[in-house]
């Protein structure tokens, strides 16, 4: 009986233990129940608002988070201009003229600030705005876990290494995204899509080598993109990530890669004959499949070494410290 009793207590152990985990790196849904109660609806009306105005904006919220958690983690580093003491991480070269959306970021603030001020951070107001873009472009939803605090520096050095170029191949990808513990299953979720590249556009500098110097694209799809991309100049002439469907949340960019149409170089790299291609089959082929494993995979993205406790500090202002 004594023995019995010790081993459900034994288990009422590993279950609290079990439990704690879940709550990974101290993030939780409800961090902003009672201390910002409209935090969730303040920041969705704004994604909302600002996608109805360009539809594009929603992808570039997506990658801005993407961008940031990458980097140190999620804690807002990638939002701050440049110091009298660091260089900050705008003009690194992943995010140099490309991401976008800072000032839909400080309109959503300004709204927060008001309604409850000092309370949410900026690494949370990016990852809310992820989902709710994705949400509202078509995507699936997930719990957004809350509770990351911000920055008080950055580093231009960690972005320019941290963030895969799209020249890499299959094992430079796998070993970025397993340096942030995502595994392959994560690369293809958040790539295929995460990179939401089926709903974001990229510039002809980022694909140029892709559809002159690649054998593993279909030729007419290389001809006709070349045309608004020639081989020198027009650098910044852009291109739908996903050629059919550029604004909308769905599983065509997977077809795309198995008709060897992969607009950047690193997309065609999931499916090239390598360990990723059953996943790129698998998502082409079961749009339930991939929304599930993108959601769980934009959580373990979120959950990248956060500021917690009393790490960092809620910046006022998106663009600097305190
Ligand atoms: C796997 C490695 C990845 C590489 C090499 C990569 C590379 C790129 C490149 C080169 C662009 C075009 C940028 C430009 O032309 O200025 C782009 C766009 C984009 N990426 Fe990725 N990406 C990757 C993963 C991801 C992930 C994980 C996400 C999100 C979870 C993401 C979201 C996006 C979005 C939404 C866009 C379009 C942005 C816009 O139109 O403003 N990417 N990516
Ligand atoms: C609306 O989108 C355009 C780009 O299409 C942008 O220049 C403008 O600032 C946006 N307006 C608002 C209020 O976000
Ligand atoms: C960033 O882009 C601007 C052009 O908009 C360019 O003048 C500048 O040299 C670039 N910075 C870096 C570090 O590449
Ligand atoms: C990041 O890369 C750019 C372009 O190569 C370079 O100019 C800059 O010095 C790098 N910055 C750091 C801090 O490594
Ligand atoms: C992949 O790219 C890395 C980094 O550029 C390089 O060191 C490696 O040799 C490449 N691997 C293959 C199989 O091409
Ligand atoms: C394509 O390959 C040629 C020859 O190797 C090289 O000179 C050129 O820089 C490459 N272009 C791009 C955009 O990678």
């Amino acid at each position: 009986m004594a023995a019995s009793g010790y081993f459900c207590f034994f288990l009422l152990v590993l279950f609290a233990f079990g439990a704690s985990l879940e709550v990974n790196g101290k993030l939780y849904p409800n961090y902003y129940k009672s201390t910002c109660p409209k935090a969730l609806s303040i920041v969705q009306e704004g994604v909302v608002a600002a996608i109805k105005n360009e539809t594009r904006i929603g992808a570039s919220l997506l990658r801005l988070h993407f961008h940031d958690c990458f980097v140190n983690g999620c804690d807002g580093s990638l939002l701050l201009d440049d110091t009298g003491s660091f260089v900050g991480e705008k003009t690194a070269v992943p995010n140099n003229n490309s991401v976008r959306g800072f000032n839909v970021v400080d309109n959503i603030k300004a709204k927060l600030e008001k309604a409850c001020p000092g309370v949410v951070s900026c690494a949370d107001l990016l990852a809310i705005a992820a989902r709710d873009s994705v949400v509202y472009l078509g995507g699936p939803s997930w719990q957004v876990r809350l509770g990351r605090r911000d920055s008080t520096t950055a580093s231009r050095a960690a972005a320019n290494t941290s963030i895969p170029p799209p020249t890499s191949n299959l094992s430079a990808l796998i070993s970025s995204f397993s340096a942030q513990g995502l595994s392959l299953k994560d690369l293809v979720a958040l790539s295929g899509f995460g990179r939401s590249h089926t709903i974001g556009l990229a510039r002809c500098i980022q694909f140029r080598g892709h559809i002159y110097n690649d054998t593993n694209i279909d030729s007419s799809f290389a001809n006709s993109l070349q045309r608004n991309c020639p081989k020198t100049g027009n650098d910044n002439a852009l291109a739908n990530l996903d050629l059919q469907t550029p604004f909308s949340f769905d599983k065509l960019y997977y077809n795309n890669l198995l008709k060897k149409k992969g607009l950047l170089h690193s997309d065609q790299e999931l499916f090239n004959g390598g360990s990723t291609d059953r996943l790129v089959k698998k998502y082409a082929d079961d749009t339930s499949a991939f929304f599930k494993d993108f959601s769980k995979a934009m959580v373990k993205m979120g959950n990248i070494k956060p500021l917690t406790g009393k790490a960092g500090q809620i910046r006022i202002n998106c663009r600097k410290m305190n």
